[in-house]
C-alpha cells in the first residue's frame, strides 16, 4: 500500500525517520552501543585491525561510508570490495579475519558466494541484512538486522539509510571494545539519536527539491562529485539517478576531475556537488569553481549556514548543519529525492526501473 504516496519509492524515503528509530532501538543504552547479537565476537574485535566488507550496488556505497568512518576514527583498516570482484580474486583472508557482508535482500548471488568463499578461508562473517531468515543470514556466523520493514521499490532508499546507520553503530562498538572512546564518540551517539527528528524536518522541504529536479530533467548527462565522506554519497546519487531516470550519471572524487573527467563538462553537462562545509570544503569549492568555468551548471548539496553556497551554485539543497561524519546519513534523502523527482518529471515509474530486479539472485 502506498498510503497516499504516488510511488513506493517516495513512501519509503518518507519512512526513513522511522527506520532510523528502528535501527537504533535497543542498540543504544546509556550513551553506548549494544549488540547482543555480537556477544560471541567481542574478544575477536578487541585486537582487530582489519575488516573486509563485501556488497553490491547501493549496499557497497554503504560499505564505503563505513570505511571512511572507521578508518578516520580508529586504526582499523577497512577494505570494501564489490562482491562480484571479490569472489573471482585470490583472497588473503586469515582465520581470525572478520568479513562483513551487506545485502538488503540477503539473496544477492555474488555476495552469497563471497560469504562462502570467506568462510572456506576460515573468516568469521557478520551479515547486515533487512530480511529475516534470508540465505545471507542463514549462512553467516552473526547477523545484524536493519529492521527497516519491507522495501518494495526496486531502488534501495530507506535500507541504505539504515545500513549506514547500523554500520556506524558497529564501528562505534568496535572502537569502544578497542578502548577508543572520548567526547567525540559521545557526541556522535547523541547526534545519531537526534537524527530521526532532523530527517522529519528535512522532509518538509521536498517541494524545493522537486522544483530543482524539474529544471534538470532534460539533461542527458550528470556528474556527481564529492570528497571524503561526500564521495560515497556522490556515487550513490549517480546510481539513483541513472537507475530510475536513465540519465547518464557518473561520479568521481572531486580531486579526480583534473585527471580526465573535467574534459566532458560544459553547459550540457551539469554537476551535482556533494559538499558540506566540512574539513574538505575549501578543496571541493575549488573544484566547483573549475566546473563553473567550463560553464557547467551546479547543483550544490551542502549544509545550512554555508554562506558561499549561492555564489558557487545555480541551485542549492541544504541539509541541517552537523558534524563531518554524519553527512553521509543526513545527505541521503536529498540525493534520493532529487533522482525521484527527475524520474517522476520524466513520466517514468521509479518503482519499476527497466531491466532491474529487486533481488539479483543470479550472477
Ligand atoms: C540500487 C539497488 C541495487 C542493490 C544491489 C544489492 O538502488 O537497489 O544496487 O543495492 O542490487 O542488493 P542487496 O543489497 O539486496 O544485496
Amino acid at each position: 500500500q502506498k498510503s497516499g504516496f504516488k510511488h513506493f519509492m517516495l513512501k519509503e524515503i518518507f519512512e526513513e525517520p522511522m527506520c532510523l528509530v528502528s535501527v537504533m532501538t535497543g542498540r543504544i543504552k546509556n550513551g553506548k552501543v549494544h549488540f547482543e547479537e555480537l556477544e560471541g565476537l567481542k574478544e575477536r574485535l578487541k585486537n582487530i585491525n582489519f575488516v573486509k566488507v563485501v556488497a553490491c550496488g547501493t549496499s557497497y556505497h554503504a560499505a564505503l561510508s563505513f570505511k571512511y568512518f572507521l578508518e578516520n576514527l580508529s586504526d582499523v583498516n577497512v577494505d570494501a570490495e564489490i562482491s562480484s570482484e571479490f569472489r573471482y580474486k585470490r583472497q588473503h583472508l586469515k582465520p581470525n579475519d572478520v568479513v562483513i557482508a551487506i545485502s538488503q535482500s540477503g539473496e544477492t548471488a555474488d555476495t552469497l558466494e563471497s560469504v562462502r568463499l570467506a568462510k572456506r578461508q576460515g573468516a568469521t562473517v557478520v551479515a547486515i541484512t533487512n530480511v529475516v531468515g534470508s540465505t545471507l543470514s542463514r549462512e553467516s556466523d552473526f547477523t545484524l538486522y536493519l529492521n527497516a520493514g519491507p522495501e518494495i521499490s526496486v531502488a534501495a532508499t530507506k535500507s541504505y539509510v539504515s545500513q549506514i546507520t547500523l554500520l556506524y553503530l558497529l564501528a562505534l562498538k568496535i572502537m569502544e571494545i578497542k578502548g577508543i572512546w572520548d567526547e567525540k564518540h559521545e557526541g556522535l551517539i547523541d547526534r545519531l539519536l537526534r537524527m530521526p527528528e532532523i530527517f522529519e524536518k528535512f522532509l518538509d522541504q521536498v517541494d524545493n527539491i522537486h522544483q530543482i529536479a524539474a529544471k534538470y530533467k532534460d539533461f542527458k548527462h550528470f556528474m556527481y562529485i564529492g570528497r571524503g565522506y561526500g564521495y560515497p554519497t556522490a556515487l550513490e546519487g549517480a546510481l539513483k539517478l541513472k537507475e530510475i531516470s536513465y540519465i547518464h550519471a557518473t561520479a568521481y572524487p572531486a580531486g579526480e576531475l583534473k585527471h580526465g573527467p573535467i574534459a566532458m563538462l560544459g553547459p550540457d553537462f551539469p554537476v551535482f556537488a556533494v559538499a558540506p562545509n566540512d574539513f574538505l570544503f575549501s578543496k571541493t569549492k575549488s573544484n566547483i569553481i573549475e566546473c563553473r568555468s567550463r560553464k557547467a551548471r551546479i547543483v550544490l548539496l551542502t549544509n545550512e549556514g554555508n554562506e558561499e553556497a549561492f555564489e558557487l551554485a545555480d541551485d542549492v539543497i541544504f541539509v541541517s548543519n552537523s558534524i563531518d561524519e554524519l553527512y553521509p546519513i543526513l545527505m541521503t534523502p536529498a540525493i534520493q529525492l532529487f533522482a525521484y523527482y527527475v524520474a517522476d518529471e520524466l513520466g517514468l515509474d521509479p518503482d519499476k526501473p527497466r531491466n532491474l530486479a529487486k533481488s539479483v539472485t543470479v550472477e
